[in-house]
């Protein structure tokens, strides 16, 4: 009897717990689902008009330079970003947009061909700090410039 009464607590609980499930994911979980997708362009851009807290700070500039080696981000990128196994960062050309948005979500929510995310790993100070830097490049402020 009281084996029973168990399997009829479970069934009821595997029951509700279906219940609560809902069938398809709602309008705003989709739409959450679609921004933080790779692909840029497909959904609304929230940061897109999002401006780098750290623009024009020179000092943020070279703390973004130090960053840009510490999390080896020159090991794909070459040194001065000049180009490796990913692209350049310090020509004129952006495969995802060279906005402060743009390069924001190329770093915190990394890129298909190859770019990781680090989104989850660098708070978001840190990832302005390297947008403030990759900015800088090729600009009278750029810290640390390469010899020519
Ligand atoms: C494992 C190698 C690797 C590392 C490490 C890496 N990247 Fe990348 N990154 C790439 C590749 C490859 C791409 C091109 C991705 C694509 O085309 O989809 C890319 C793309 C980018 C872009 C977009 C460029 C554009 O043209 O739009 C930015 C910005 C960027 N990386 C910044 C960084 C920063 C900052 C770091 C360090 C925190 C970093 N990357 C670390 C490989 C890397």
């Amino acid at each position: 009897m009281k084996y029973l009464f168990a399997i009829g607590v479970l069934l009821a609980g595997s029951v509700t717990a279906r219940a609560q499930q809902p069938r398809q994911p709602s309008a705003q979980q989709r739409a959450a689902a679609a921004q933080m997708g790779p692909t840029p362009g497909q959904a609304p851009d929230t940061l897109a008009e999002t401006p780098n807290p750290f623009a024009d700070d020179v000092k943020a500039m070279g703390e973004g330079r130090r960053l840009f080696n510490w999390y080896n981000c020159a090991g794909c990128h070459g040194d001065h970003a000049g180009g490796g196994m990913g692209p350049s960062l310090r020509d004129s050309t952006w495969r995802y947009g060279g906005t402060d948005a743009r390069i924001y979500r190329s770093i915190a929510e990394g890129r298909t061909k190859g770019m990781p995310a680090w989104g989850s790993k660098l708070p978001p100070d840190q990832i302005w700090k390297l947008v403030a830097y990759i900015r800088s490049l090729r600009t009278a402020k750029e810290p640390d410039k390469p010899t020519p």
